[in-house]
């Protein structure tokens, strides 16, 4: 939907094809901290209003490790830089009612999608629609459907490169309307690694490290705040204000790369072409970083009829996909706990974290890539 808001400011048309209904879209509770760069370019498109008067403004984060004093990683200081806490749900929104402004055409409940032909000049999609078939022909296809999606499966398994790490634990989130602690935190502990995020004044978001096969439904609301309390130093856990879950999930995490994004006129974005453990929350940053290269790329194709853009898709936008790789590789594998690590293994992390405590360069390189490298030009 961000494309096709940035295609529609550009001149160019697009059709958005949903497999779910509106409702089940807006009632998932997704990612929630934008980057630097993300803010900038929902300034630029003018989706800013409601970030601007309900996010927070989110300029460091506190890791806490267990045994040892709290840190606070000082991003806006080290970078200049400032990031927001910001619901993708509630952007999302925006985008629906500025694409409904505009007289945009975002059909739901699509079903049976094929798409053909992009190696032609003509690509064809076709899809199902409350029981009717039906055909688009178009210039190009984005592939914006997520890692489940048909786009990446429509790509010949000999022509590309798949790359993946899976983890052996996931997060147990909820969300709760109850006042955030006041910074977004991390913290390391031999229980499992937990997570303080925040959605709004008095809305906040816990998450913490869970085994694979974790039913939510066997964790009530108490027995989750116990155990986040029990992972966080005394006096933290003392202000934590709990209280009823909105909402209880599940997130198995795993890193994946497909390469390249770009095959003959089928265009993948976001999820459709990698997957980042949440660690770190580059997930919604990379899919609105990807958008910002493939705007570029179909509007110089469209307004110039120069093709550079468009072939420096992939490899512009796989190289700071795998930056984001690395740095929730880093961050998921300092601050988890491991079934299988032995004590080297435990050394070493401890000295990351020693380093990282005493080094202002390593905080730097850590908060440069945290509040988004910027977008090439
Ligand atoms: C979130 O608010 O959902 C969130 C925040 C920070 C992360 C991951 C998720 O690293």
């Amino acid at each position: 939907m961000l494309l096709s808001h940035m295609l529609d400011m550009s001149g160019v048309d697009s059709v958005v094809l949903e497999r779910q209904s509106r409702a089940h879209v807006l009632g998932r509770i997704r990612a929630g901290v934008l980057e630097h760069g993300t803010v900038q370019l929902l300034r630029m498109v003018g989706l800013d209003a409601r970030m601007e008067r309900e996010g927070q403004r989110h300029d460091g984060t506190l890791v806490v490790w267990e045994g040892r004093p709290d840190f606070f990683i000082d991003t806006r200081g080290l970078t200049g830089k400032r990031m927001m806490a910001f619901g993708q749900t509630a952007i999302t929104e925006e985008l629906y009612a500025a694409r409904e402004r505009a007289g945009g055409q975002i059909l739901d409940e699509v079903e049976d999608t094929v798409i053909d032909d992009v190696l032609g000049t003509r690509p064809r999609v076709r899809y199902t629609r409350r029981g009717r078939v039906h055909e688009l022909a178009c210039d190009f296809v984005a592939g914006c459907d997520g890692f489940h999606g048909i786009c990446r499966q429509s790509i010949p398994a000999r022509d590309r490169r798949e790359f993946r790490r899976e983890y052996p634990f996931g997060w147990l989130g909820i969300l709760s309307p109850t006042p955030p602690l006041e910074n977004i935190l991390y913290a390391r502990h031999t229980r499992g690694f937990a997570l303080a995020s925040q959605r709004g004044s008095n809305l906040s978001r816990y998450y913490i490290q869970c085994g694979p096969d974790t039913r939510p439904e066997d964790w009530s609301d108490e027995r989750f705040w116990d155990e986040l309390r029990a992972r966080l130093p005394r006096e933290l856990a003392d202000r934590v204000a709990t209280g009823p879950s909105l909402e209880k999930s599940m997130a198995p995490l795993r890193s994946f790369v497909s390469e390249p994004m770009r095959y003959g006129n089928l265009l993948l974005a976001g999820d459709a072409s990698h997957i980042v453990p949440p660690t770190g929350a580059k997930g919604l940053n990379l899919a609105v970083s990807d958008v910002f290269y493939l705007h570029r790329a179909l509007v110089e194709k469209y307004t110039r009829n120069n093709d550079v853009y468009l072939e420096g898709y992939s490899a512009t936008a796989l190289r700071r996909v795998w930056t984001a790789e690395r740095v929730s590789w880093w961050l998921t594998m300092l601050l988890h706990e491991f079934p299988e690590r032995d004590g080297f293994d435990d050394k070493l992390r401890e000295n990351e974290f020693d380093h990282l405590c005493r080094s202002e360069a390593a905080q730097t390189a850590l908060a440069e890539q945290y509040v988004g490298l910027p977008y090439e030009t």
